[in-house]
């Protein structure tokens, strides 16, 4: 792949300099859960997190995923790209999943390689992607220096812990918990970095707090269990709403029925083993902040704690799951402690997942000139170092106030008890977030060609949808053309136009689906600016309306026509076809049994490597299915 040598190239050089000008680039450590909540409170029942990130450091409140779905999502933050630019839309083929990312050759053009290229250790460990199985194992994901990654099926089963270092042969670490081994794993990890000496990236992704295989409630430590006691889902606004609040849903979301009694207790007792298998990442923080503060690198190490996507209990009727374009799904948890970075404040700054790469390659001090070309998002360094500054909307060339949110395929309800099929389809959907100063909405398009919007200042549980029927009011009427012309222009946009759509919506007809480069020559720049009514008859007739043929499950371009410029690129000129891919698969596995014990007694707090390894045994070629 020729863009590949182009990439790397002056990224080496820059590093290369870097190195010798200056020795100590601060090291990275992301934190990354899975399906952890910013709006039920979650990071409430979290003391280390508070004490030792959030007291001494930011958190910032209007951070997005750009889908609310693990894999493309994974895939989304890592590549630094909108998902309609990777393609990896679905946890499963054809949407996506890890094989797709690979036959996509999107493998070889990702954030470990720019790392590396810039200097770099980086190291991941715990979950990556859907479909890392015993299948694809030795197949281990490349630009890393290190990877020790779950294996499906046994990513979602905490006391069933089987892992692949480096591709190799899948080990089983019987008799603990998945918590207390990346635990270890990663003290373990952060040792052999610092006496490497090179500057360092560490992921540590366990896959908390997903359910577990089937509908199953995550399982805690042991030591843990009974720390929720006594708690429940907040019946927040959004809570188990009205009939009338129903009906104003798109898609199927406006069939659900109320929720009873026995799906209300389902969702409160999911709610307290969430809370009690996330006090084992508790622990990780609190192990990964002594041990950077023993080899004296705490101050020169940027923590970064966040998750892949939200998740919801009960909000919208919708008894557990993700998937959805509101809030709980969306606006992700996202806690930085660094150099630099203000210690106990809340940021309003927007960002989204896409901004990671360029903001660690920053960080890595990387010139933003030579920036790989790929990337949609922008560095949030500057905001990380100064996060109580005002959203900047107006000119919006240095915010991110528009966040693109986008959506592929059906929508998993996690909850038995809620007498709907598993997989709720009809839930495609594009959606834009204007997170700004003074105003901010949530607007989507779905699958069905229904709109949403809401005005989340006045309405911040997203229920009164406002695009729904005639009667509109002038001002939402005028909005909608906007929106409308924006979410055009954000459904497709790549590099620059995704930074600033608007460089797509310039009134003057030679500009019109053309990128302008100029910044300073454009003449609509924000909101505020598009909603003057002199605009009124250019938004109101130059645009179509954002349409899709059908509901499907993957990206197909036509389904999803008109796109403006006409032609969109949708990143495939970074990427390979991927068309009838196959998903490898084992068959006839011989069973690898669980823990007889759930694990995570207190007297595995404090367990050593050694300990660890004594118990860890190679899956056999029987049960990697490679058997006969
Ligand atoms: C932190 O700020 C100081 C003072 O402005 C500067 O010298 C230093 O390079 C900064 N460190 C990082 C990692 O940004
Ligand atoms: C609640 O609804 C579910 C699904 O329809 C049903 O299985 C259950 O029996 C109901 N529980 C009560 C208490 O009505
Ligand atoms: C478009 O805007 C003009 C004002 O410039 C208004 O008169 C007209 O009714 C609008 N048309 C539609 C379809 O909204
Ligand atoms: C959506 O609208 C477009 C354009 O009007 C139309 O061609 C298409 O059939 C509609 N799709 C659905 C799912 O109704
Ligand atoms: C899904 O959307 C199609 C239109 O694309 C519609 O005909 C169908 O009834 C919808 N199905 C459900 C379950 O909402
Ligand atoms: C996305 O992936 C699917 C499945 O491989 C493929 O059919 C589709 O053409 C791809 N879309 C784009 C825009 O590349
Ligand atoms: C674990 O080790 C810490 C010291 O690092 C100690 O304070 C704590 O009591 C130990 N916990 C257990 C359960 O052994």
């Amino acid at each position: 792949m020729g863009f590949l040598k182009y990439l790397l190239l002056p990224l080496a050089i820059a590093a290369h300099g870097l190195a010798q000008a200056n020795e100590k680039r601060p090291n990275i450590i992301f934190i990354f859960t899975d399906d952890q909540d910013l709006h039920l409170g979650s990071m409430d029942h979290m003391p280390i997190l508070q004490k030792e990130l959030m007291a001494k450091g930011t958190e910032f409140t209007n951070h997005y995923a750009t889908v609310a779905l693990c894999c493309p999502s994974r895939a989304s933050l890592l590549r630094g790209q909108a998902a309609h630019n990777t393609n990896i839309t679905d946890v499963t083929s054809p949407g996506g999943n890890y094989q797709k990312f690979v036959v996509a050759k999107e493998n070889e053009d990702y954030l470990p390689h720019w790392l590396v290229g810039a200097g770099y250790n980086a190291e991941y460990i715990g979950k990556f992607m859907n479909g890392y199985t015993r299948a694809t194992y030795t197949n281990a994901p490349k630009g890393w220096t290190h990877t020790d990654l779950l294996v499906d099926p046994f990513t979602y089963q905490y006391n069933n812990v089987v892992m692949s270092e480096n591709g190799q042969t899948p080990v089983h670490y019987t008799g603990f918990h998945q918590l207390d081994v990346i635990r270890v794993k990663a003290l373990d990890r952060i040792d052999k970095l610092v006496d490497d000496g090179k500057p360092f990236y560490l992921t540590i992704a366990p896959s908390t707090p997903h359910i577990e295989d089937g509908h199953k409630l995550p399982t805690p430590q042991t030591r843990h269990k009974g720390a929720a006691e006594g708690l429940q889902v907040s019946r927040d606004g959004n809570w188990n709403p009205s009939d009338d609040d129903t009906a104003v849903k798109p898609s199927w979301l406006k069939e659900m029925a109320s929720m009873n009694s026995s799906v209300i207790d389902r969702a409160d007792a999911h709610y307290r083993a969430r809370i009690a298998v996330l006090q084992g990442v508790d622990e990780i923080i609190e192990d990964v902040v002594d041990k950077l503060d023993k080899k004296g690198i705490l101050d020169n190490t940027y923590i970064i704690y966040s998750s892949d996507n939200g998740y919801h209990l009960g909000n919208h009727r919708v008894a557990a799951g993700k998937s959805l374009p509101y809030r709980e799904d969306t606006n992700m948890p996202l806690v930085v402690r660094g150099p630099n970075v203000t210690a106990g404040v809340k940021s309003k700054i927007p960002s989204a997942h896409l901004d990671f790469p360029p903001t660690f390659l920053e960080i890595a001090g990387v010139d933003p000139a030579k920036f790989p070309p790929i990337l949609d998002g922008r560095s949030l360094l500057s905001k990380w170092h100064n996060p109580e500054s005002k959203i900047e909307t107006c000119p919006l060339e240095d915010t991110h106030e528009i966040i693109n949110v986008e959506f592929w395929g059906g929508a998993g309800i996690e909850s038995p008890l809620q007498d709907k099929p598993y997989n709720m389809g009809n839930n495609s959907y594009k959606t834009l977030r204007i997170v700004g100063q003074e105003h901010s909405y949530l607007y989507s398009k779905w699958c069905t060609n229904e709109t949403e919007l809401y005005d989340t200042v006045a309405d911040p549980y997203e229920l009164n949808n406002v695009a729904k029927g005639n009667n509109q009011e002038d001002h939402t009427k005028r909005l909608l053309t906007r929106l409308n012309a924006l979410l055009l222009a954000t459904k497709s946009c790549a590099d620059q136009t995704c930074r600033n759509p608007w460089k797509l919506l310039q009134p003057e007809e030679e500009r019109r689906g053309q990128i302008v480069d100029d910044a300073a020559s454009l003449t609509i720049t924000c909101l505020d600016q598009a909603m003057d009514s002199k605009y009124d008859t250019f938004f109101n007739t130059s645009f179509p309306d954002v349409a899709f043929q059908e509901c499907r499950e993957l990206q197909d371009i036509d389904n999803e026509r008109p796109y403006l410029p006409e032609n969109p690129g949708l990143g495939m000129k970074y990427r390979e076809p991927t068309d009838n891919y196959h998903t490898p698969n084992v068959k006839n596995t011989d069973a690898v049994d669980g823990n007889q014990e759930d694990a995570g007694g207190a007297d595995q707090r404090n367990i050593t490597l050694a300990t660890l390894m004594s118990k860890a045994v190679k899956l056999t070629p029987g049960q990697l299915g490679q058997a006969g």
